[in-house]
């Protein structure tokens, strides 16, 4: 399918973007307004965007349904400051509930069920219950558009920056694998950051990788090796050089077996290479390929 975005009508623009833009990691803001009522609710419409300075930025949309605005949005119009709350899985349902609509008297930390705990620098309370607290000054308003469906976005500086001692390893790092974000995705779904699902990908952020298209022929269009496969043999400064002290069983039995045909050895040393890399082994696999 493809969608000319003037041709859907508002709720199938949201429909399609917020299924396909996702995971978004999820702000849980409390503001505050001239009289001093509390304000809690979730949005996911969030990102950072600088460190220095570290800003962030989050979007209360004026609803599709009538083009009202919401209430943090309100807030931070008149006292331009926020807490922004990280949500984690432990707290994911009670942050849903936080995003009924109640009234602008209403404060959610109640209906919700969390602990205000006081801010240090500004005037609107922390959830006690987040592992991760930003103190934030609003900088800038910036709304999107007039009509339903229009983002605000709402543009912060983090003044303080509060984490849970349970996220900090021994030596003094935070341990991504404690975290346990949940992000929002399209309709009711979420997802979980955990253990099971985080991988690494080495940076290659000082030396230049060499690319695919430096890589060989017979492996750049190789029937097995993946785009991933390729992308990780292409994060080398150069192409490696056979290393004659390099020895491995598999190889030496690939190499035995089916050095009559060299179109079968061919196919098993990139299966190989394909395991190798799978593991993180790229050496490996670089000195498998290069028989
Ligand atoms: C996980 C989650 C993410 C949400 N993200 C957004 C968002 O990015 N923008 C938005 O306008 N509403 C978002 N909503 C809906 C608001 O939280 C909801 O409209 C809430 O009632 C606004 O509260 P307020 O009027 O008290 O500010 C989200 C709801 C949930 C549960």
């Amino acid at each position: 399918m493809i969608f000319d975005l003037k041709d859907l009508k508002t709720a199938e623009k949201q429909y399609y973007l917020q299924h396909v833009i996702a995971p978004r990691p999820i702000c849980f803001a409390s503001t505050i307004d001239k009289e001093g009522n509390v304000n809690l609710s979730p949005f996911s419409f969030f990102n950072l965007f600088s460190t220095h300075p570290p800003i962030v930025i989050f979007s209360p949309s004026r609803r599709v349904r009538d083009n009202t605005t919401k209430h943090t949005l309100e807030n931070v119009l008149e006292v331009p400051e926020v807490v922004i709350n990280i949500v984690t899985y432990d707290m994911v349902h009670q942050v849903s509930l936080s995003s009924c609509e109640f009234s602008k008297e209403t404060n959610e930390f109640i209906k919700a069920g969390f602990t205000p705990e006081p801010a240090t620098l500004i005037k609107p309370p922390m959830v006690k219950e987040s592992k991760v607290k930003l103190e934030c000054k609003v900088i800038e308003v910036k709304p999107l558009g007039t009509e339903g469906g229009a983002g605000n976005l709402v543009i912060c500086e983090v003044l303080k920056l509060h984490i849970d001692d349970s996220l900090i390893d021994d030596n003094g790092k935070i341990d991504q694998r404690n975290i346990h974000h949940v992000a929002r995705l399209g309709g009711d779904w979420y997802c979980k950051v955990d253990e099971t699902n985080l991988f690494h990908v080495p940076k290659p952020n000082t030396e230049l990788g060499i690319g695919v298209d430096a890589l060989p022929e017979t492996i750049r269009n190789s029937k097995i090796l993946t785009g991933n496969n390729l992308g990780q043999l292409a994060n080398v400064q150069e192409i490696p050089v056979v290393d004659p002290s390099f020895y491995d069983t598999e190889l030496k039995n690939i190499i035995q077996y089916f050095s009559i045909n060299p179109d079968e050895m061919e196919k098993e040393l990139h299966i190989y290479a394909k395991k190798l890399l799978e593991e993180g082994k790229v050496r490996e696999a670089w000195q498998v390929l290069l028989v």
